[in-house]
């Protein structure tokens, strides 16, 4: 039998379910909401029904490949103006989705992580320089300097000199605004006065894309320049394709498309990732200890080697809990290919579609009580296999799960080895988490005081 869903109590006309709803923290507030009404509920916000589920079941059936796929909600869809066909825009069946992930997902098996991860220790050496020139920093501003790094160097031999200028690159401000600028107007749709609205807003993310093209177009032209093929990187990857006609070339467009992509998708998480994982470090003496007693052991005062990494099992069980409570993409949707029900009796019609709200998903009773709790231990093996596989998912599901996950955890790993390893962090006592919320969930205001490691 279909089921009418929980919604937020008090409705109103055309408007829906505003009442309570902050625009800046959509995803706080669901948590909040999923809590009140349950494991599945609607949303109703200015004409766009949500169905949001965060039900460990639930989203068993949604991540049922043979059933579902991944559906562009509208705040994704909104984006198609920004990343095109890209890898994280494009829909399932286009051609240019399996030729790219075809083309890449080989720069991106662990055994791919050997490549860059000389250029990942070497910016973790820099972020360290950096915090040597100053004693308080905002943790989540420099983790993105690092990860924007990071991602330029090692995918696109492109540096955007983060730690030597004296402001953030203006990338980052553009970036940011149009990601923003695109998924309120794709979600916020009213007739005529929208456009008024949006008037100074279009104009200034029109001025933005072109920014972000001419980084684009800088990044291409210095790759001819210097020649294509000698690097072997991401970049290399696809203009060789196209220069040898290989079955997955992707034409010109798409390839511009794909550098913005991963510009974009291949350093925001990570840095909230980490941002996260230094916030609950840093208030928690005793594991931090613990932490960096690990590091000393399995990477000695040196930067670790490629199989060193992997080897920082409560690094890792540190970064896995900091993805749970905070998943820093907190949402994926997904789309029926066919009539069919989820959980006891909820019905979807082909191309009905839902909302996997993460943060949701990550604090199911299947976590136990106290799920705002950071606890690492949350990941020990025997803990892990006590709980459905479908329980934890940060990088998404199935097909169109992240292509980026090994490079996240490689990166993230070095980055909090390398400070446990060299730096003490004092935090601000009267600190209380707060989360932005943009495309991804970032800690702000987050500030340490940060010195040498006394030894
Ligand atoms: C897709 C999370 C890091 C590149 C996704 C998805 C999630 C996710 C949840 C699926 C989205 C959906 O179904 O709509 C994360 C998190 C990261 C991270 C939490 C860090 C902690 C990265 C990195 C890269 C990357 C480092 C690139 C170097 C991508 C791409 C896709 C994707 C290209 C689209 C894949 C496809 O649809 O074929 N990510 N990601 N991500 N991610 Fe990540």
């Amino acid at each position: 039998p279909d089921v009418s869903l929980p919604h937020p109590p008090r409705r109103l006309p055309v408007l829906g379910d505003v009442l309570g709803v902050h625009v800046a923290t959509p995803v706080q507030d669901s948590i909040r909401l999923a809590r009140e009404l349950g494991p599945i509920f609607e949303r109703v916000v200015l004409g766009n029904r949500f169905v949001v589920v965060s039900g460990v079941d639930l989203v068993a059936d949604l991540n049922d490949e043979t059933r579902f796929t991944k559906h562009l909600a509208p705040a994704v869809a909104g984006l198609r103006s920004i990343g095109g066909d890209g890898l994280f825009t494009a829909y399932s069946d286009e051609p240019n989705w399996r030729k790219a992930h075809d083309l890449l997902r080989p720069a991106f098996t662990q055994a791919a992580m050997r490549t860059y991860h000389d250029t990942m220790v070497r910016v973790a050496g820099e972020l360290l320089s950096h915090w040597r020139t100053r004693d308080r920093v905002d943790v989540s501003a420099d983790m993105t300097k690092l990860t924007l790094e990071t991602i330029g160097r090692t995918a696109f031999s492109y540096s955007f000199d983060s730690f030597t200028r004296t402001e953030r690159h203006p990338f980052v401000g553009a970036m940011v605004r149009t990601l923003t600028h695109n998924q309120r107007r794709a979600v916020i749709k009213v007739p005529v006065l929208s456009d008024l609205w949006f008037r100074d807003r279009d104009r200034r993310n029109e001025q933005d894309k072109a920014y972000l093209a001419r980084v684009i177009d800088d990044i291409v032209r210095t790759r001819r320049d210097h020649g294509v093929g000698a690097e072997n990187d991401l970049l290399d990857i696809m203009l060789t394709a196209a220069r040898d006609a290989d079955p997955n070339a992707l034409d010109e467009v798409n390839i511009r498309h794909q550098i913005l992509t991963f510009l974009i998708a291949g350093h925001e998480t990570t840095s909230g990732a980490l941002s996260f994982a230094l916030y609950y470090l840093s208030r928690d003496p005793e594991l931090w200890e613990r932490a960096r007693a690990e590091i000393d052991e399995v990477w000695g005062d040196e930067p670790p080697t490629f199989e060193r990494v992997a080897k920082a099992r409560l690094v890792r069980r540190i970064l896995d809990e900091a993805l749970r409570l905070w998943p820093t993409a907190p949402g994926y949707a997904r789309e029926a290919l066919t009539d069919t029900e989820i959980g006891n009796g909820y019905r979807m019609r082909t191309g009905d579609w839902a909302m996997v709200l993460i943060p949701g998903l990550h604090r199911d009773p299947v976590w136990g009580e106290n799920t705002d709790e950071f606890d690492p231990d949350r990941f020990l093996s025997a803990a892990v296999r006590s709980r459905p596989a479908q329980a934890y998912k940060p990088f998404g599901t199935g097909e169109r799960a992240c292509i980026g996950r090994q490079f996240a955890l490689h990166e993230a790993m070095i980055v909090l080895g390398t400070v446990l390893q060299n730096v003490d962090v004092r935090p601000d006592p009267d600190y209380r988490l707060r989360v932005e919320e943009r495309l991804t969930l970032m800690p702000t205001g987050f500030e340490v005081q940060v010195s040498p490691r006394a030894r």
